[in-house]
């Protein structure tokens, strides 16, 4: 196996610059003093960041533009009012982008022709009627007030961003959860957010099939009432069109709620100050309670607005498709917020990428004639595994940037893109950021009208105004080309404001590490630089997989696994997979009693799917041993079960326990691998 960083550092003089950018590339050398000009004090960086607030709109301008006093809780924008609903859909019709298509939908289903059965085209005219009509009802009917949380639980349809303006627009707060997350999963969202109101659909096509959504919100609120929480109202968009089981005092229908509401009421749409906070979005963590990442108003606005225009070099003709669920932040920022507040075009993709076949995302970058595409390295591997002509047969010449996102994108992937969907000439970055940073925090800009060469596999420069580093143990700068610890220096305007109700893991998680050295935001990932300054993001340092780009923490599946009763303990690692990056490889040591069998793999699978949703369940794999090596503390080395998964040298294993357990981990691992 070539060793992954060898691999890179090949790639740290492959200079590509795209033909039609040969006139307009920065020297290397000068974007770093662009860069640093920015950085060099805290008046140019207020200054810079100011710049950009300055292009959206506000119901009040801010008084300071950083509050640091309160360190890591710094806060944007002080005392200006904004709301992404008014951004999204009132200011774009004051600007004129009245009939302008806001968003295209397309549902799986297609004909026999394989042209799809329903397209929608929502303008941004529609997209203010029709959140205005939803936020009447849920004040009025529902009595949803300022600051009151609402959980969505639904797939890839309009109605999904309706809801999140309706929300917006009356100060409210959505948490969505990601319909592939299991009822448990639902069920501890619901409870920490407090949501009274849970919104979701029957169900959704996915692959030809449908998929129920609405037994699986039956199956949460159950767990929630069982655990003393009162879900009293659960909205139901119809969509699939499949049976459901209803509760007369608790369900409604949403087409019955808007029923009787006009298609041209009004509802004011509240000014948010800076102080508050615009949503939350679980995430995984290292321990096994989910995290809620919380966002802000202003600031998460401006850091979206700057990087749609310097990433995404949004512009008025511009059709921008991101394929990623809007249940994860990409979504949220990049498939609503961000492209919304610009007045772009979006298109949103209910279904699988390979229904019909495998060619369905090509034939809509041809059908709708798509100019910017955003994806995940998953997804690329897979396109690859097919014939070129599979994809090329149909026109891809509309795409001029296509980004990747969720984990580290290899060499040959990023190559055949840069090929296949750029051909040969489209500005391609793997975009590092994270669900904590809001939005896109490197990458190319060829928004601020040069580029600095590509390079595959890279993650370009942190945006200017956003510094990194890369530190050992320490906090001490590594060199060039050496792994270490992947940091944020500054505050930038994007990031979390906190963890919902948790503002001492908020410290500890993020600000812990380095708090010796100062206030120095942890990621959590490895990374190297390189001798120009280049970021190539490693992977994770800690107990979280990502795989086919979704956070998963390793201590979740853990804990759901021990809640079966067959299970006395399971550890959990990451195996790397040609595809998916990462799949969960699980070691079980079962109770007396139980013995390992297929049988008992699958009924493991079945809980695991039950607890942890698909996603988890359905790459994960399952090996039996008697003992987990152990520290003489008692810890479970899974350091070492990683590397027995990567045929990797153990290491130092002078704590371990006993190494009976690391042979049986062997053996175990021969047994799935
Ligand atoms: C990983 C997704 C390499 C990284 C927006 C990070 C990446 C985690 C990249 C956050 C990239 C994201 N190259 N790794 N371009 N983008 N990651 O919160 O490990 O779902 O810490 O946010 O994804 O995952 P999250």
């Amino acid at each position: 196996m070539t060793d992954p960083i060898e691999n890179l550092k090949k790639e740290f003089e492959n200079y590509i610059v795209p033909p039609s950018w040969k006139d307009r590339v920065w020297e290397i050398e000068d974007f770093r003093k662009f860069r640093e000009d920015i950085l060099k004090d805290r008046e140019s960086l207020e200054k810079w960041w100011e710049k950009w607030a300055n292009e959206i709109f506000w119901f009040k301008k801010w008084d300071k533009v950083l509050d640091d006093s309160n360190p890591p809780f710094y806060r944007w924008f002080i005392g200006g009012e904004t709301n992404l609903a008014y951004l999204c859909a009132d200011w774009q019709i004051e600007q004129g982008r009245k009939n302008k298509v806001a968003i295209i939908w397309e549902g799986e289903p297609v004909d026999e022709k394989g042209e799809p059965l329903e397209v929608r085209k929502i303008t941004y005219y529609d997209l203010y009627r029709e959140s205005n009509r939803i936020a009447y009802m849920l004040k009025e009917k529902l009595g949803v007030k300022k600051d009151e949380i609402l959980t969505f639980y639904m797939p890839m349809i309009p109605e999904l961003p309706f809801y999140m303006l309706a929300v917006q627009r009356l100060g409210a707060k959505h948490s969505i959860v990601f319909s592939g997350f299991s009822a448990e999963a639902l069920a501890i969202r619901i409870m920490d957010a407090g949501a009274r109101i849970v919104v979701t659909s029957d169900g959704v096509y996915r692959r030809g099939k449908v998929v129920p959504l609405k037994p699986i919100v039956d199956e949460a609120v159950k767990i929630c009432e069982r655990e003393g929480h009162k879900v009293e109202k659960v909205i139901v968009v119809k969509r699939a069109g499949n049976e459901i089981s209803w509760y007369e005092d608790r369900d409604v229908w949403h087409d019955e709620l808007l029923e009787d509401i006009s298609g041209n009421v009004e509802v004011e749409c509240v000014p948010l100050g800076s102080e508050d906070f615009s949503f939350i979005l679980y995430t995984s963590g290292t321990t096994g309670r989910p995290k809620g990442a919380q966002h802000s108003v202003g600031g998460y606005a401006v850091h979206l607005y700057a990087t749609m225009k310097m990433i995404w070099d949004i512009q008025d003709d511009d059709i921008y498709w991101c394929t990623a669920d809007i249940g994860w932040i990409t979504g949220h920022s990049y498939i609503v917020y961000g492209p919304l507040m610009t007045g772009a075009t979006s298109i949103m993709y209910e279904g699988a990428p390979n229904y019909p076949d495998i060619g369905r995302w090509a034939a809509m970058i041809e059908r709708y004639g798509v100019t910017i595409f955003y994806t995940a390295p998953t997804a690329i591997r897979m396109l690859m595994r097919e014939p070129e002509e599979t994809f090329t047969k149909y026109d891809l010449s509309t795409l001029r940037i296509v980004n990747s996102v969720g984990e580290p994108i290899n060499p040959e992937a990023w190559n055949w893109y840069y090929k296949v969907f750029g051909h040969n000439d489209a500005v391609v970055t793997s975009t590092w950021w994270m669900t904590e940073t809001g939005g896109i925090i490197t990458g190319h800009f060829p928004g601020l009208g040069k580029i600095t060469p590509l390079k595959p596999g890279t993650n370009g420069f942190p945006i200017p105004g956003i510094n990194v580093a890369v530190f050992d143990d320490d906090g001490n700068p590594v060199e060039p080309g050496k792994r270490g610890y992947y940091v944020i220096t500054n505050p930038w305007p994007g990031m979390l404001m906190t963890l919902f109700k948790d503002p001492e893991r908020y410290i500890d998680v993020y600000f812990g590490k380095y708090k010796s050295k100062g206030w120095y935001y942890y990621t959590g990932d490895f990374a190297m630089l390189d001798p120009d300054g280049y970021v190539w993001v490693l992977g994770r340092a800690d107990d979280i997989l990502k795989v086919a780009g979704h956070r998963i923490g390793t201590a979740e599946v853990e804990s759901a696994l021990v809640s079966h009763s067959a299970v006395a303990e399971a550890a959990c690692v990451g195996k790397s997979d040609e595809i998916k990056g990462e799949v969960p490889l699980i070691y079980v040591v079962l109770k007396k009693g139980y013995e390992p069998s297929d049988e008992m793999v699958s009924e493991l699978k079945k809980h695991l799917r039950s607890t942890m949703g698909p996603v988890v369940a359905s790459d994960a794999l399952i090996t039996f041993v008697d003992t987990l090596p152990k520290t003489r503390s008692g810890k479970i080395m899974r350091r070492l079960l990683r590397a027995v998964a990567e045929g990797k040298d153990l290491g130092d294993i002078t704590t371990l326990e006993s190494d009976v357990a690391v042979e049986e981990a062997k053996k175990a691992y021969e047994i799935v691998k």
